[in-house]
């Protein structure tokens, strides 16, 4: 029975496990199965990612080369663009993207084709789990249909399940290992044998009875964040035409010990999850005739905090007799949050693009970022790639305004504050002390 033989592969850290996209979820994952001592083989499109891995160097933040390297000389791990190895795994986790189309649609295709390349290469006992986050269905409405067709009958060729990836890249406090792994099986045995197998990677495991129910949950999740941050970001807002310090208010709010969870304020949503994943949520209510109220809403609000921090920087220019036209802007911190690399929906790129459209003269520092692109298909401003600018006094006076974007730790507010004129600060990165000692003027969402 397919079950217990993958049970028997699990508990004897016998089976082999294949992760198909090595990117932020997959690359900690497979690290985290061949240093337990599971066999590993990594799945990828990008040679240069796979060769970086064979070569013993990571490319994410959360993983050391060190530990890639372990793994590597150890024998346990290796990554591959050569997809007929999938035969000689005996799980297969697919770890690829799910992004948005243009429409806002959900863009199914990375699935579609990793399920296309297993299906090539299935074996009888084999166990797919789906880890890209995606909308309720997709694991037993896209994938399962794939294999059936060609010729796997589920629990007895194959078993199939979901698990939501919660990874929140740059969290020095939880990482795979510490993150309560939900699973949800089609099926009872499915259930069972991925609850097993995450069981020797992770501390707490949380079975669910469905796939559905899993793939659920991980919307919930961040459909929640994509809300509270919506709030949060309105409460800024009228906060600011009260005159009352938005930070303060939710600082004093936390206190609660109870019924309150503090959100903050920003330039607006990033990241490849909380901007996208309401969207494959309500696109598929939207299938079924129900309308999404809540999304839509934060969805609105939230994209229009770029535009609200450029209306802040404009009134703020206004004040001294300048026009955004023609102003030098320096954005402090482009990557979509604190002390990590990740452009990826960063509303750094809107603000950026509103401020050229305009005629402001924009360039950037970050020191984890050094260049940024440009989606033409959105851009507005002139679209021209730009490359980090070291952080002299010169670059801070020069500005005629500097906008924090973020609040990344190893940069000096409390120099910027003495060589800068004005400062839109959109994430409470200069504390109290050093705002009381500011020669600039500052703005704060
Ligand atoms: N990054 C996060 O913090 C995070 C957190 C939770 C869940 N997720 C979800 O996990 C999934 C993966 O996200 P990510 O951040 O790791 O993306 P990523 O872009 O960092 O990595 C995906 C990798 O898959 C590779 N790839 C694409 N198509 C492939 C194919 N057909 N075969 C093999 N490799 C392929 C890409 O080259 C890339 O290296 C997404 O669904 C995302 O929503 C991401």
């Amino acid at each position: 029975m397919i079950k217990d033989q993958l049970k028997t592969l699990i508990e004897e850290n016998d089976a082999c496990i294949g992760v198909i996209g090595l990117g932020y979820v997959g690359l900690p994952l497979i690290v985290e199965f061949a240093s337990k001592g599971f066999q590993g083989i990594g799945f990828e499109v990008d040679k240069k990612k796979a060769n970086a891995i064979n070569n013993g160097t990571s490319y994410i933040v959360d993983v050391s080369d060190e530990d890639v390297k372990k793994c590597i000389d150890s024998g346990k791990m290796t990554a591959t663009t050569d997809f007929s190895r999938l035969a000689e795994c005996d799980v297969i986790v697919i770890c690829v993207p799910t992004p948005l189309r243009k429409t806002k649609d959900p863009d199914m295709s990375y699935i579609l084709a990793a399920g296309d390349e297993i299906q090539k290469y299935m074996r009888s006992g084999q166990m797919v789990i789906l880890e890209s986050t995606t909308y309720p269905g997709t694991t037993d409405e896209i994938l399962q249909p794939i294999f059936e067709k060609a010729g796997y009958e589920l629990d007895k060729d194959f078993l199939l399940a979901f698990s939501p990836e919660r990874v929140d890249p740059g969290n020095p406090d939880f990482q795979t290992h510490n993150i309560t792994k939900v699973v949800g099986g089609v099926g009872e045995d499915s259930t069972e044998v991925a609850a097993l197998l995450y069981s020797k990677i992770v501390e707490n495991v949380h079975p669910v009875t469905s796939s559905r129910v899993a793939e659920a949950c991980k919307l919930w999740e961040n459909t929640f964040r994509a809300i509270n941050i919506g709030m949060a970001n309105e409460m800024a807002k009228l906060c600011n035409t009260l005159k009352i310090d938005t930070w303060e208010v939710v600082k004093a709010a936390d206190t609660k010990p109870f019924g309150f969870m503090a959100f903050y304020p920003g330039p607006g949503l990033g990241g490849h999850c909380i901007p996208l994943d309401p969207h494959y949520l309500s696109w598929k209510a939207r299938q079924h005739g129900f309308d999404s109220q809540f999304i839509t809403l934060a969805e609105e609000v939230n994209s229009g905090m770029p535009k609200y921090v450029v209306k802040l920087a404009a009134n703020a220019l206004n004040d001294v007799r300048k026009a955004i036209n023609g102003s030098k802007v320096l954005i402090l911190g482009v990557a979509y949050k604190k002390d990590i690399d990740d452009m990826r929906e960063s509303p750094a790129l809107s603000v950026i693009d509103l401020f050229r459209a305009k005629g402001a003269e924009v360039c950037f520092h970050d020191p984890f970022v050094p260049e940024v692109t440009f989606d033409h298909a959105y851009t507005i401003g002139d679209g021209e790639p730009l490359y980090n600018q070291e952080l002299t006094d010169e670059l801070i006076s020069d500005a005629d305004c500097v906008i924090i974007c973020t609040n990344h730790s190893n940069v000096d507010y409390q120099r910027v504050t003495q060589l800068a004129s004005l400062i839109v600060d959109t994430r409470n990165a200069l504390d109290t002390e050093t705002r009381n000692g500011s020669k600039a003027k500052i703005v704060r969402l």
